[in-house]
């Protein structure tokens, strides 16, 4: 049974540049979501998932979920990479719903879940996430008590943005070497 592999969903870049570092830790491979087969995870011991946050949704979650039911959890760690603060505990817990809302209820709270903090760069967005941004925006402008997110984000918006933070990812390494040994 191989040992590891670091599996992501990354539309832009920042959840990719995670899970090579977390693979560089590990000492194994990375593979884009997209292109895992049905049941191929089966095969290793430590599967670490991560992907990009895009408004309720964990890119290419969707897919890899049932593997991870299918091993009950058993030898995954999961991350996300978002724009919110992963300090906070309201980030924590909603990467966790995200996760879990595809996971059967029984594995609620099994998997470990960490949260990256990725970046953004407005003007090479598509214009599906252009839309998408324009209109949070909109609605946070007319928002009667913003939150310091909330006006982090409208400070940003329509620049540039990047809080990649490689040290983030050890914890996650950490924790993967902890499932395999
Ligand atoms: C349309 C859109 C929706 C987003 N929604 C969220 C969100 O709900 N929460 C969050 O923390 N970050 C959100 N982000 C920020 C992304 O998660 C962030 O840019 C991340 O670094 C993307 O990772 P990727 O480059 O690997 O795709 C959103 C970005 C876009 C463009």
């Amino acid at each position: 049974m191989d040992k590891s592999i670091v599996v992501y969903g990354s539309q832009y870049g920042a959840t990719e540049r995670y899970a090579r570092r977390i693979a560089e830790g590990l000492g194994c491979e990375t593979v884009p979501a997209d292109r895992i087969r049905k049941g191929q995870l089966a095969g290793y011991r430590t599967v670490v998932f991560g992907g990009g946050v895009y408004a309720g949704s964990v890119a290419g979650w969707k897919k890899i979920a049932p593997q991870c039911a299918a091993a009950g959890g058993r030898g995954w760690i999961l991350f996300v990479c978002g724009l919110a603060d992963p300090a906070k505990e309201k980030t924590q817990n909603e990467a966790r719903m995200l996760f879990e809302k595809r996971l059967p209820a029984a594995l609620a709270g099994k998997p470990p879940v960490f949260c990256l903090r990725g970046g953004i760069d407005y003007p090479k967005l598509r214009t599906k996430h252009r839309v998408m941004m324009a209109m949070l925006a909109h609605f946070l402008r007319r928002k009667k008590d913003p939150s310091e997110e909330d006006r982090q984000l409208l400070a940003t918006y329509g620049g540039k943005v990047d809080f990649f933070d490689p040290a983030s990812a050890d914890a996650v390494i950490a924790a993967a070497r902890n499932e395999t040994d």
